[in-house]
């Protein structure tokens, strides 16, 4: 093929999130995929990387980034702020790209903003739409679709329009939990990522806390019964029909899979999860579902809790953009289910015009 009919794939990566890093690593990974032996005849790469204050980067300093082997270190001297600027893409060439490929985790990847903008572009891209990134990045509405379609979920309480700031209100809300919901219970800020702003509370007072911090990244917030589980995770790619893979087990030391455990080097990754077919057909029955709920297609990664005691299964959550560095549970769940990095990266590419 001539290099001037190949597909031009646009990569934007880093951005304002807290998962800044390892955005940087799933882009590395995807950009390695699209230029292997298997890829590089059907495509080329432009890259967009985003600064931690939102800066975009222009092209050739990106791609650089993605070429280096570079350390977080290198990284820093790309985090300029221009003070007193908006931080909107200026002077970065968005020409001559055919298909975008968006691997912002969180703030302004997963929760829709970035496929709005590319929206002016009127090119394909990898992954959902604005819709379904929304919804999958809001806690209290994906779960109010859920319990809506029977969807089984742990037991929850929402907040939202309370000012907690008063003490009155944050007296009422938490004698309203405890009344309730069985203790203990989890404590999430509905938009955020990577467990911040999460706590698992067992008293009163713990859960006044918890309030508060989670209050401190959004006014909307999620109260769930804590339960004893096992985490199952499922891949799901396509776009007007999904498949989904084989079902993954996280398991870690800590109590909870909080922040520090989710980059810990300790968490062991089980593919296939030891659970009976029975189950993992149902867990993949429930992924797609609810993707299909949330209106949610190019690719996810369903996250479901098994609860030891009554080995029932409740879906946690939908990330739109899943980890897609060489050691996250999305690739290694496709491997496990026939496609190999350059094919799943090739494939994504592929569906992303099927709409
Ligand atoms: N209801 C619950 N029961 C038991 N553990 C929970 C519950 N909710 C959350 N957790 C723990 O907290 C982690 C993070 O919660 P999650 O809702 O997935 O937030 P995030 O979107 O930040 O990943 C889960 O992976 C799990 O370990
Ligand atoms: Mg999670």
């Amino acid at each position: 093929m001539l290099e001037k009919e190949k597909k031009c794939i646009g990569i934007i990566f880093g951005g304002e999130s807290n998962e800044h890093y390892v955005s940087i690593s799933s882009a590395k990974t995807v950009f390695k995929a699209l230029i292997s032996k298997t890829n590089i005849a059907r495509f080329k790469v432009k890259a967009f990387y985003i600064n931690k204050h939102g800066v975009w980067i222009n092209n050739n300093q990106s791609l650089e980034l993605l070429k280096q082997n570079s350390s977080n270190e290198t990284m820093d001297n790309y985090q300029i702020f221009p003070k007193g600027e908006i931080n909107f893409p200026n002077k970065i060439e968005f020409q001559g790209i055919d298909i975008w490929f968006p691997l912002l985790h969180g703030l302004n990847g997963e929760d829709g903003a970035i496929h709005g903008l590319l929206k002016f572009t009127k090119k394909p891209l990898v992954g959902g739409g604005i819709l379904g990134s929304a919804l999958g990045m809001d806690k209290v509405l994906m779960k109010r679709i859920f319990s809506h379609l029977e969807i089984p979920q742990v037991n929850y309480l929402t907040i939202q329009n309370q000012d907690l700031s008063d003490d009155n209100v944050l007296n009422k809300v938490s004698d309203d939990i405890i009344e309730k919901l069985k203790l203990p219970v989890f404590v999430k800020p509905a938009n955020s990522g990577s467990s911040l702003g999460i706590s698992k509370a067992k008293t009163r007072s713990e859960i006044i806390k918890a309030l508060q911090k989670a209050r401190g990244i959004d006014s909307r917030i999620v109260i769930e019964e804590g339960l004893n589980i096992r985490e199952l995770e499922c891949g799901i790619i396509g776009n007007l029909k999904l498949i989904a893979s084989e079902i993954g087990e996280v398991s870690y030391s800590t109590d909870w899979y909080d922040y520090d455990s989710k980059y810990s080097m300790d968490n062991q990754i089980i593919i296939p999860a030891d659970i009976d077919s029975q189950m993992s057909e149902q867990i993949k029955d429930i992924a797609i579902r609810s993707c299909r709920a949330l209106n949610i297609y190019g690719f996810a990664r369903v996250d479901f809790f098994l609860e030891k005691i009554s080995n029932k299964i409740f879906l946690n959550e939908i990330n739109t953009i899943p980890g897609f560095t060489s050691k996250s549970m999305f690739p290694m769940l496709w491997n496990a289910s026939g496609l190999n990095i350059d094919q799943l990266v090739a494939k994504l590419v592929d569906i992303s015009s099927d709409l």
